[in-house]
């Protein structure tokens, strides 16, 4: 104990005696009263095919009715449902989101069927690390809707996991806190079962899928939660009915032969489940999907950006070092943009102009061409003018010659007639 103190508080730092009580032994209870206070927020993600029990489960696990709606098995996609209830519980106030799955498994190609789980899971890891990247944050009124749990209901075949299955837990195992369940247990034989449990285990062992492990580090609860690792993954059957068993009524399935009693232990695993789920292991659900997850998701985010610990020499850089080295780098590259766009403009405006002269040149050299045809046709037509002047002069020479030639024979006609009537006369 004593070197755990030791260990806590580090080698440099001296351990003093109190010589009375101070108060801050009450810390634990004023951080108990301010979460209470502040009340506490889970969300739970339902994968599984369409009927195999999702809905019924969540009723049962929360003793509640939600709202929902049994799925059609023509969706062309799968589509996730998310919807936020308030719970209380004593003094202890939840706020709980359960994000169904809707149509998984009901495509013909099921290649795509994990892509919309993911995103989702993506998409609320964003908006965490946005609200925490904001200048004025408010996380602590932040609706944190980080998928803590994953319920994945496996179909109660008694045979493998289907490829479907196994796919998508691969994509899925790195991103939250699987938890796989055997769904509609009362299906399936005691014998049945026990060897579907470690078929199921190996298969997850084999194909590299992390499910999550109970917690063993914190000894109040390190034999139970390893106790239940072994009982993975637990067979559970749920039921919205109530049957009297006995003196007490009971959540359970009427059968012709028997009554499946959902809380009996010796009946299936539901309460291990609600144990490990609810009661134990909420919390470290919570801080796992804080501490593992959502970290992951923010490193491999910040580096797509461009953030780093370290620079490619292993020399500590701080966030704020990369971001002046990036901000220089961006304006250095903004300049070189800036300046290839101004040479280029200046080399577009010297190709137009020496176009523009070009063109210029040509117009000149037609507009020349043009004014020597001008020229030319004008002194061609000068010529024919003149000829034409000279023909018409000609002509009315010519006329005027004929006209006076016509006048001097008809003046001569009518002298001659003058003389013949004369000469009639005197005969
Ligand atoms: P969708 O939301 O439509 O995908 O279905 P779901 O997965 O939510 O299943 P739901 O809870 O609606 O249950 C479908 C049917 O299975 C109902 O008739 C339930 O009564 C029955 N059912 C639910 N849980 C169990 C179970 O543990 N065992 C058996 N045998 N039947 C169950
Ligand atoms: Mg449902």
């Amino acid at each position: 104990m004593a070197a755990e103190v030791e260990r806590n508080a580090g080698p440099d730092v001296r351990h003093l005696k109190l010589q009375g009580h101070v108060g801050f032994d009450s810390l634990p209870d004023q951080l108990v009263n301010k979460s209470v206070a502040q009340g506490f927020c889970f969300n739970i993600l339902c994968v599984g095919e369409t009927g195999l029990g999702k809905s019924t489960l969540m009723d049962t696990l929360f003793n509640t009715q939600f709202e929902s709606e049994p799925a059609p098995h023509s969706l062309p996609n799968v589509k996730l449902n998310a919807k936020t209830y308030a719970l209380q519980e004593s003094n202890v106030r939840l706020k709980l989101t359960v994000v169904d799955t809707v149509g998984f498994g009901d495509q013909i190609n099921k290649e795509d069927s994990y892509k919309s789980i993911v995103e989702h899971i993506d998409k609320q890891f964003e908006n965490y690390l946005q609200e925490e990247l904001k200048i004025k944050r408010a996380l602590h009124i932040y609706h944190d809707t980080r998928i803590h749990a994953c319920l994945y209901f496996i179909a109660p075949t008694g045979h493998s996991l289907k490829s479907l299955d196994l796919v998508t837990m691969k994509k899925l195992d790195s991103k939250v806190n699987i938890i796989p369940v055997i769904a509609k247990a009362d299906t399936v034989s005691k014998g049945e079962l026990h060897k579907f449990k470690i078929k199921i285990m190996s298969e997850l062992v084999s194909n590299g899928v992390q499910i999550y492990q109970f917690p063993t580090d914190d000894e109040t609860v390190a034999e139970l939660n390893s106790t239940m690792n072994g009982h993975l993954p637990f067979a559970v059957v749920g039921s919205n009915e109530e049957v009297k068993v006995g003196n007490k009524t009971v959540r359970a399935r009427q059968y012709p032969w028997g009554v499946v009693q959902v809380e009996n232990e010796s009946h299936c695993d539901f309460v291990k489940l609600r144990e490990m789920l609810i009661r134990t292991n909420m919390e470290d659900l919570i801080e796992q999907t804080h501490a593992r997850h959502y970290e992951l998701y923010r490193r491999c985010r910040l580096e797509e950006m461009g953030f780093m610990d370290s620079d490619p020499e292993g020399k500590p850089t701080s966030l704020q070092e990369t971001y002046e080295q990036k901000r220089s780098t961006h304006l250095q590259q903004l300049q070189q943009k800036e300046d290839e766009m101004r040479q280029s403009f200046v080399v577009r405006v010297k190709e137009k102009e020496a176009e523009l002269k070009m063109s210029e040149k040509e117009l000149h050299e037609k507009f020349d061409a043009l004014k020597k045809q001008h020229t030319e046709d004008k002194k061609k037509m000068e010529e024919k003018r003149k000829m034409l002047d000279e023909e018409i002069n000609l002509f009315n020479k010519k006329k005027l010659a004929a006209q006076q030639a016509q006048q001097a024979a008809e003046e001569a006609a009518a002298h001659q007639t003058i003389k013949g009537k004369k000469k009639y006369h005197w005969l």
